[in-house]
């Protein structure tokens, strides 16, 4: 397998774990060692990144996480306690934030309530606001946002068919999942939109089809609104992306 350029927006690699390791290099590639400005990483959750915040608990990785600023956010947060097996705050607190150290005033938890989604979106909001440069129409700018794919297409927790697809006006929206019967609280698109940087990790025969849905029949799905463009990359292993042509 040949390196791709190393600014390809759609990178392949022959397994998992090769995946994962080019997506930590690309990670800490982005953390501008020593000049000590705030990172503003938003996590993704799910099973995926998993392997990938392991990684990042090891050397070399570990240094960049630990000898710079790096503010730990989250895309998307299941309505569930964080000491849940379903919360990705639970995840990232096992694999990364443990293991390395992080404290507590550099992780920003979204804190969904089934009971008080509306004022779990406000506050996530209040804290962004507090936290994130702004752009030029006001929206807060992560650094490095990362985005898992759904086999619908849902990327953070912006599901087909919900109103969080067409949330323009809040940064965080309550999303209800039907087939999933559950709350979720998620950044809405034009947070995702207005990130320096967005980076899928796409892994898995079970993401073929809809890789396949969305790169080669361009099916409306989510996640087709960041498809690879300038800022936006997909890292994806050979298994889902088996249906792609070379
Ligand atoms: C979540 C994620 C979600 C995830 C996809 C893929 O909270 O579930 O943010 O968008 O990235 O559902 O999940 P897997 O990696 O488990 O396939």
């Amino acid at each position: 397998m040949t390196e791709p350029h190393s600014e390809d927006l759609l990178h392949i690699y022959p397994d998992a774990q090769s995946l994962c390791q080019a997506c930590a290099e690309h990670i800490c590639r982005r953390i501008a060692p020593g000049d000590q400005q705030p990172f503003h990483l938003a996590l993704s959750g799910g099973s995926t990144p998993r392997s990938l915040y392991q990684r990042l608990a090891t050397a070399p990785y570990r240094e960049t996480l630990t000898g710079n600023p790096v503010h730990f956010w989250f895309g998307d947060e299941r309505a569930v306690p964080p000491d849940h097996p379903d919360s990705n705050y639970r995840m990232a607190r096992e694999t990364l934030f443990e293991p390395l150290g992080i404290p507590a005033e550099r992780i920003h938890p979204m804190r969904p309530l089934p009971e008080a989604m509306p004022g779990a979106a406000s506050a996530y909001e209040r804290e962004l606001e507090q936290c994130l440069d702004k752009n030029d129409q006001g929206l807060p700018r992560f650094d490095l946002v990362l985005l898992g794919l759904g086999p619908d297409g849902h990327t953070a927790s912006l599901f087909p068919d919900t109103d969080a697809l067409e949330e323009r006006h809040h940064w965080v929206t309550p999303v209800y999942v039907d087939k999933l019967a559950s709350w979720r609280l998620s950044l809405s698109f034009p947070v995702l939109e207005a990130a320096r940087e967005r980076l899928f990790l796409v892994a898995g025969a079970g993401k073929a089809d809809v890789i396949r849905q969305l790169f080669i029949e361009h099916r409306p799905l989510p996640a087709g609104r960041l498809l690879p463009s300038a800022d936006t990359f997909w890292f994806l292993d050979q298994a889902a992306a088996r249906e792609l042509s070379s």
